[in-house]
């Protein structure tokens, strides 16, 4: 069984109450919140308050990635907003492990992402503390970029140590998802396509079955 998890960021950012009600009619599982500081990436997108304001309109299950640093300064407002899975980069802190503990403590899914430039031996000594791994398949910072082939073999050594489920982000479509689902992905985020798309339940659908055998 997969899990998908359209991203907002390729949206019209006037429009996001209808996008996000769309995207349930669709078939969507869970929303993605690409949460951008200027600092850890350069462009500046959204906060808790949109968040909160949009789940008040939502069945779905709400995650933020995180792209910002001190990360841990943002849980409390994104667990209070509404979002079930907080997702935090391990290039952004040296404490990954507290972090993942801190959030498991408030009930909060803990997520650890991964660019395309971190080596999986990062996290393996987060195995026991970890929800789920994010492994980058674009660099972090913008939607509608080339999904990276090179992330395929973190994806198989990440799935090779554990169950843990691995959701993979950026240049997710209907004709990347199999290879990524094939290396062991089972939640995928997908922004631009979706959002480019003239039907978004055909666009999940073709997704969906993409991975089916
Ligand atoms: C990139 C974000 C992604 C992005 C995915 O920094 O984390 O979630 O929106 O967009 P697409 O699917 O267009 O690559
Ligand atoms: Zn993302």
């Amino acid at each position: 069984m997969i899990e998908i998890a359209p991203s907002i960021l390729s949206s019209n950012f006037g429009k996001f109450a209808e996008e996000v009600a769309s995207l349930e009619t669709a078939g969507a599982d869970w929303l993605h919140f690409d949460v951008m500081d200027g600092q850890f990436v350069p462009p500046i997108t959204f906060g808790a308050q949109l968040v909160a304001d949009l789940k008040a309109t939502s069945n779905l299950k709400f995650e933020a990635h995180l792209m910002t640093q001190t990360p841990e300064r943002h849980f409390e407002a994104f667990a209070r907003a509404g979002c079930q899975r907080i997702i935090f980069h391990i290039e952004a802190t040296v404490h990954a492990h507290r972090l993942c503990q801190e959030l498991r403590s408030t009930g909060i899914e803990a997520g650890i992402a991964l660019n395309p430039g971190t080596p999986a031996s990062l996290v393996h000594p987060l195995l026991e503390v970890a929800d789920l791994f994010l492994v980058m398949t674009v660099n972090p910072g913008w939607g509608g970029q080339k999904f990276i082939p090179e992330t395929l073999t973190k994806i198989s050594t990440l799935r090779s140590w554990s169950d843990l489920p691995i959701e993979v982000d950026g240049g997710i479509d209907a004709e990347s998802i199999r290879e990524v689902y094939d290396a062991g992905a089972r939640v995928f985020v997908a922004g631009s396509y979706l959002a480019k798309a003239p039907d978004q339940a055909e666009a999940i659908r073709k997704l969906r079955a993409a991975c089916a055998d």
